[in-house]
C-alpha cells in the first residue's frame, strides 16, 4: 500500500510522528512524506523533525506564509501534480491546519481517497479559521479517526457514515508519553532559571486574542497581573511576535514575563510538565496537559476539545482579565482537579491508525 502523508504546521509534526513510526514497522507499506512548508522557520519545523525523529520530507512544496486563501490555493497548485503522478493509494492528513484541507481538498480532486486523523472536533465557533479546516475536511475524507467520544456524535450529526469513523485515541499524546522521559533531560529549567513548580507557562497565538491591539490588550492585562505573583515563561510564536512588535510603546514593563522563541518540542513539554500552570489558546496544549496532569487554562471562549475539561485539567476561562485571573487564584490556592487520561489516550492510538489503514487496502 502506498500511502502520502501531508504535513504543513508545527502540531502536525507531533501527530504524523507516530503514524510514520507505526508505519516503518509494515513491509506492506510504503509511505512519502510531503511537507507544504506552511511553517518554515527553523524553530517551527526543522527543530521538530530532529526531536521527534521524522525523516527527512521526500517532497517540500515551499508554500510559506499568506493570507489563507494563498496558503491554500498554494498547496493545491503544488500538490496536484505529486499526487497525480504519484497515485497514492491513500493520502494521510492530520489536524486542522490550512495545509490539512488543502491535502485532502487536492486528494480527492485527483481521485485519492483520504484518511484524516483527529477528525470531528468542532468548537462550534465558525469564526475560528481551524473551524472551517475541520468541517470541510471531515466532509470529504473517507477514513476518519477521532480522539474522543464527543467527536463521534458532530460527525454522526453531519451525516458523516458511522462506517467511515474509528475511535482510536489522541497520536499527540502517543508522541507525548513516546518523548516524556527523553524531555526530562532537557536543560531548559536551568536555561530559564526557574525552579520547578514555581512558574507558569504561556503560549498565544490564535488570531482572535493577538490580531487585533485589544484583544491582545487583554491578554496582556491579564498575564500583568499573573506575572506578579508567579514568574511567567512565554515561548512567542511569530504571528504573536509580530502582533507585539506592532504594539512596541505602549507595552507595560512586566518583569515578571520572560518572552523567549518558540521552544522545540523536548523543552517545550519539559517546560509544561514542570510548570505549575499553564496558560494557552492552543488546542494540542489542552490536551497534553491533561495528559501530565497540569492544570491549563484556556484563554478563549470555547474548546473543540471537551474530554479535556470533562475529564482533565482544562478549564475554559475565556479572554476577560478578571476570570482569567481568578482562575489562577484558584490553582494558586491548590483547587483544581487532578484529572484522569481520557479512554484510549494510551499510546497505541498510531498502531491503531496503521492497522484499519493497512486493513481497508485489503
Ligand atoms: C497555524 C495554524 C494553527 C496552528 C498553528 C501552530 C492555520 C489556519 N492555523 O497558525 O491552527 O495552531 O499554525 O503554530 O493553519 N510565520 C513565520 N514562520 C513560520 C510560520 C509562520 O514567521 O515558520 C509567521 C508568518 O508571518 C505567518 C504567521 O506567522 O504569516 C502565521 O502563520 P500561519 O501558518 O499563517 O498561521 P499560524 O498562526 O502559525
Amino acid at each position: 500500500m502506498r500511502i502520502a502523508a501531508v504535513v504543513g504546521a508545527r502540531p502536525n509534526f507531533v501527530k504524523i510522528a507516530p503514524i510514520l513510526a507505526a508505519l516503518r514497522d509494515r513491509s506492506e507499506a510504503r509511505t512519502t512524506l510531503i511537507h507544504t512548508g506552511q511553517h518554515y522557520d527553523v524553530r517551527m519545523s526543522e527543530a521538530f523533525f530532529a526531536n521527534l525523529e521524522i525523516p527527512t520530507p521526500d517532497v517540500n512544496l515551499d508554500v510559506r506564509s499568506g493570507t489563507a486563501a494563498a496558503q491554500i490555493a498554494g498547496v493545491m497548485e503544488r500538490l496536484e501534480p505529486v499526487l497525480a503522478e504519484s497515485r497514492p493509494d491513500v493520502v494521510v492528513v492530520v489536524g486542522d491546519v490550512n495545509s490539512t484541507i488543502a491535502a485532502a481538498l487536492t486528494a480527492v480532486k485527483v481521485g485519492v481517497p483520504v484518511a484524516h486523523v483527529e477528525a470531528g472536533l468542532r468548537s462550534f465557533d465558525r469564526s475560528m479559521p481551524e473551524e472551517i479546516n475541520r468541517v470541510l475536511t471531515d466532509a470529504i475524507s473517507d477514513l476518519l479517526f477521532t480522539t474522543e467520544p464527543a467527536a463521534q456524535g458532530n460527525l454522526a450529526r453531519e451525516g458523516i457514515p458511522a462506517q467511515r469513523v474509528h475511535f482510536v485515541g489522541n497520536v499527540m499524546i502517543d508522541t507525548l508519553f513516546r518523548y516524556r522521559e527523553r524531555a526530562e533531560q532537557s536543560p531548559i529549567l536551568a536555561t530559564l532559571g526557574v525552579q520547578p513548580g514555581a512558574y507558569a507557562a504561556l503560549t498565544l497565538h490564535r488570531p482572535s486574542n493577538v490580531d487585533s491591539a485589544e484583544a491582545l490588550g487583554r491578554m496582556v492585562s491579564a498575564v500583568a497581573r499573573i506575572q506578579a505573583e508567579i514568574p511567567v515563561v512565554f515561548p512567542v510564536h511569530p504571528r504573536t511576535r509580530q502582533r507585539l512588535a506592532g504594539m512596541d510603546g505602549s507595552l507595560p514593563a512586566l518583569p515578571g514575563l520572560r518572552l523567549i522563541d518558540p521552544l522545540p518540542y523536548l523543552d517545550f513539554v519539559c517546560l509544561m510538565a514542570h510548570a505549575r500552570c499553564v496558560l494557552t489558546d492552543s488546542g494540542g496544549i489542552q490536551e497534553e496537559t491533561t495528559a501530565l496532569g497540569i492544570p491549563c487554562l484556556t484563554l478563549r471562549t470555547s474548546t473543540e476539545r471537551p474530554i479535556t475539561v470533562a475529564r482533565g485539567t482544562n478549564r475554559v476561562v475565556g479572554v476577560e482579565p478578571e476570570a482569567i485571573f481568578s482562575a489562577w487564584r484558584q490553582i494558586a490556592e491548590g483547587r483544581w482537579p487532578a484529572g484522569e487520561l481520557p479512554e484510549l489516550w494510551d499510546g497505541k492510538a498510531a498502531e491503531r491508525i496503521v492497522r484499519i489503514l493497512l486493513g481497508a487496502a485489503r
